[in-house]
């Protein structure tokens, strides 16, 4: 069996392979899905009369809040649209706590901590590691966080301010919050503290590509529960749209409203509204916004089909895959400590997969176990290849099979 392995790993070397599959992007057609944005003729003012093409409306305009209003399912008052990038949106929530956070600034607290369920988003655990917060990770389960874990990390420490969750189709494992589970984090978080920040990365909001479980509106569950102040949503049309080229959304309330607004009135005059008009122009409303969500469903999900093919082919004993209902991600658990030594194998073929450990904070894995494969943005024929580097290099680590 050894010698099957090493004749396949010869072979696929001397394809001299270059595939990328490190990141979640959308693939060209899924982006050719939005064409028409580009040449959309839009009027020059805003439905209440305000001029697009000069400054003013710093937190959107009317119709783009509108149609955020109805995707997060929040009041229009709840609601601010902003530019290209969700994550700016979140990272400007967490420099206004950092710097203004009513009593203690966090910039004032010791040891400021965040819980982050783990596996999760590379790029969340740099944000809170630029403002020297310390991200303690939780782990998840199917429907939600680790509520014991939760109670326990909390339990005799005063430093938390905060947790950073994708409730749906989490990054990059898929799990989907339960209700109940959001109302259990609210109450444990809240009994904590009426200022512990609720941070939801809803990225994946409506990207379902197969039938998935039924939730709640996030802001209804956010009401029911009263944290409504202490709670901030955000998303955007980044994989709706266009990657960086579309508009964002938050959904908050109360001492997190007034912040968000004091830090983005010093650092920003206003978000692009020609590109807020073009996009309501483009959809008019949440529910073309979701039949469009259909047409990239088509598109992606047999891609993961293909990835699964490949996948299933390992003896089971190598580990255990994701199979999510939607997102952008499937995660591969070894079941021995060698995601290291696979992605290295990988990049020996020419494959990039994203870094071993990333998917925790300071991109430790303590079991050396999760790895990330973005199955998206390449085409099926490089799909086909990277899982074939993929199994091989897997059968290779578990095997201990030296070239
Ligand atoms: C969980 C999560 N949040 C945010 C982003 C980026 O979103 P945006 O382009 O709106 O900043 C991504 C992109 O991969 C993501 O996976």
């Amino acid at each position: 069996m050894h010698q099957e392995i090493i004749a396949r790993f010869d072979s696929l070397k001397e394809k001299q392979l270059s595939i990328d599959i490190t990141r979640g992007k959308p693939d060209k057609e899924q982006l050719d899905l939005s064409n028409d944005l580009i040449d959309l003729s839009i009027p020059i003012s805003s439905e209440d009369g305000i001029d697009l093409r000069n400054y003013g409306e710093p937190f959107g305009i009317i119709e783009a809040r509108r149609l955020g209003s109805e995707l997060l399912n929040a009041p229009i008052e709840n609601i601010l649209a902003g530019e290209q990038s969700s994550l700016l949106l979140a990272y400007q929530t967490v420099l206004s706590n950092y710097l203004f956070a009513d009593p203690i600034p966090w910039k004032d607290i010791k040891n400021p901590k965040f819980v982050c369920p783990v596996p999760g988003f590379d790029r969340h655990f740099m944000m809170l590691d630029d403002f020297g917060i310390e991200a303690v990770p939780i782990p998840l389960k199917e429907d939600g966080i680790d509520l014991l874990a939760f109670e326990e990390a909390l339990k005799d420490d005063e430093d938390f301010v905060g947790i950073l969750c994708v409730p749906k189709h989490s990054n990059p494992s898929g799990e989907i919050y339960s209700d109940d589970n959001l109302q259990r984090m609210f109450e444990i978080g809240s009994n904590y503290s009426n200022k512990f920040l609720f941070l939801f990365d809803h990225a994946y909001l409506i990207h379902d590509f197969l039938p998935t479980p039924e939730q709640k509106p996030l802001w209804q569950v956010v009401e029911e529960s009263n944290v409504q102040d202490q709670t901030v949503v955000t998303t955007s049309f980044s994989k709706v749209t266009f990657g960086g080229g579309s508009i964002s959304f938050m959904a908050t309330s109360g001492h997190s409203m007034d912040l968000i607004k004091k830090v983005r009135t010093t650092m920003i005059i206003c978000p692009d509204k020609l590109n807020q008009k073009r996009h309501v122009e483009f959809f008019k409303d949440a529910a073309t916004v979701k039949s469009h969500m259909q047409k990239h469903a088509k598109l992606i999900r047999p891609k993961f089909e293909l990835a699964y093919e490949y996948l299933e082919k390992l003896p089971e004993e190598c580990g255990t895959f994701s199979r999510p209902t939607g997102g952008y991600f499937i995660t591969y658990s070894t079941s021995k400590p060698i995601a290291t030594k696979v992605v290295e194998l990988c990049k020996e073929m020419g494959v990039l997969i994203t870094p071993a450990g990333s998917t925790f904070p300071k991109n430790y894995d303590p079991n050396d176990s999760v790895i990330r494969i973005a199955p998206t943005y390449v085409t099926k024929d490089e799909l086909a290849d990277a899982m074939n580097v993929f199994t091989t290099s897997v059968e290779m680590a578990h095997f201990g099979i030296e070239i």
